[in-house]
């Protein structure tokens, strides 16, 4: 007789060790604990008739949007595809997601996944995998309203209950629904204080709310349930955040020397954004990175040609440009000139829309022509979602664009960008001495002077 998991949802399997092995590895990927891969690896070596170890597998492995990955995904959708005459409708509709996503058609993928958790609300695989591939592709309303379909039906006695809220704590936190996200993440705290994706939805609102000290507070009293788990790299970026926007440069770089300049040749794409992601931005204020860079470009060269994914493509550019890597840049823009004539899969349009431009743009930044980088940002901002990840990732796209602006001289258009990125957030010091420096560039001291004074306190506005 077939069984079900721990939250009631059915398996074709009739082995309970298989839905207990499912559970276990589900639970250590949302925990970022843990190999849960190699847990179902090992018990589909034993069971290789798993219908939904292969389907787990699979979808973990899609959110590491990583090339190298993809001769274990088609093997493991093809073993599941055998297996379709055994399989049930949930698990079905699983097998076609991971087939959709490895055919390049990541949004079909989503829709997959959606439609099995329309029919299966408790289905905690189906409804990670459609939230965090919505953050993946930039669907703001969807990263909340997935989770929105089905929380009503999940309380405390369904397991797994405080991933939901970390889960939708993060999607009200990316539609700037603050004192919801906050609350439903601190809820997801109070039930599991180490769960490091609602550490991170907290964390999120205090970003965009500009509470800087609180932020740094928040972060260090968990430090010891996230600094140990696969989410630290991520979770250090963040910390960074408070205090780059308090201009605390040093402490920064002591966490990226520290945390974030792992040796050699890591192989994880995740952490290298990270690492990409906080060099760039202290190259906008200034800082001297030193060899830094140079590490961090070794480890994107191999995937320079890569294509998968804009957002990746932007962050390998990111190290090459920071380390003057002209051959380099130019091979992953003619990889990228070349791939959006051909293909047709998710990627080009999020390539086309904002990776090109934006990888054009760190170019242009990077060579002193200023005035060319804020031409290809300048119309592109509004859509900066198109490239996925989050708000407070994103931002370095418009933080880019409001730095070449005044670098370029253009004092109206920096004035009206800092006025913009100020009022989002006006208790941000880094915020109110952009403001200054527009001013200033506008020959108005008294104005600039009143921004630098508001910039002194720590807490801005
Ligand atoms: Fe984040």
């Amino acid at each position: 007789m077939a069984t079900t998991d721990c939250r009631g949802v059915p398996l074709s399997t009739d082995n309970p060790a298989l839905a207990a092995a499912l559970d276990t590895a589900l639970d250590e990927a949302l925990a970022f604990e843990g190999d849960p891969v190699a847990r179902i690896d090992a018990v589909l070596a034993e069971h290789p008739d798993f219908v939904m170890g292969h389907c787990f597998k699979v979808g973990m492995l899609t959110q590491a949007m990583e090339t190298r990955m993809y001769d274990a995904m088609v093997a493991s959708v093809e073993a599941a595809e055998a297996l379709d005459a055994q399989a049930n409708d949930r698990e079905r509709g699983h097998t076609a997601a991971v087939r959709a996503w490895i055919d390049g058609d990541f949004h079909a993928a989503v829709q997959c996944w959606e439609d099995v958790l329309v029919h299966y609300p408790f289905d905690l695989l189906a409804l990670s995998l459609v939230h965090l591939t919505d953050v993946l592709l930039g669907d703001i309303v969807g990263q909340r309203d997935s989770v929105a379909r089905v929380f009503p039906l999940w309380d405390e006695s369904v397991p797994g209950y405080a991933f939901v809220l970390g889960f939708y704590s993060f999607g009200l936190e990316e539609n700037r629904d603050f004192f919801r996200a906050e609350e439903t993440g601190r809820m997801a705290l109070a039930m599991r204080p180490s769960h490091p994706y609602a550490i991170h939805a907290v964390a999120h609102v205090m970003e965009m709310q500009g509470r800087q000290l609180g932020g740094i507070q928040f972060m260090n009293e968990r430090r010891a349930v996230w600094a140990d788990g696969h989410f630290r790299n991520h979770l250090w970026w963040h910390l960074s955040l408070f205090h780059l926007d308090l201009g605390r440069t040093g402490e920064v770089l002591d966490i990226y020397d520290q945390n974030l300049r792992s040796d050699g040749v890591s192989g994880d794409k995740y952490e290298e954004l990270d690492s990409a992601a906080l060099l760039w931005r202290l190259k906008l204020v200034n800082a001297d990175v030193g060899s830094r860079w140079r590490e961090l470009a070794d480890k994107w060269e191999r995937s320079a040609e890569d294509t998968l994914y804009a957002f990746n493509d932007v962050h390998a550019m990111m190290a090459f440009v920071g380390d003057g890597r002209d051959e380099a840049q130019r091979r992953l823009l003619t990889a990228n000139e070349r791939y959006l004539e051909h293909a047709g899969d998710a990627n080009v349009a999020m390539s086309r829309e904002m990776g090109l431009p934006f990888c054009r743009a760190l170019q242009a930044f990077a060579d002193e022509r200023y005035e060319a980088c804020v031409a290809e940002l300048l119309p592109a901002r509004y859509r900066t979602h198109r490239l996925g990840g989050s708000h407070a990732q994103r931002d370095i796209i418009a933080w880019t664009l409001l730095e070449a602006a005044l670098r370029s001289g253009q004092g109206d258009l920096a004035l009206a960008l800092a006025n913009e990125r100020c009022q989002l957030k006006p208790s941000s010091p880094l915020n109110w001495k952009l403001v200054a420096r527009a001013h200033e560039l506008r020959g108005d001291t008294d104005r600039a002077k009143q921004a630098y004074a508001r910039a002194e306190s720590p807490l801005a506005a």
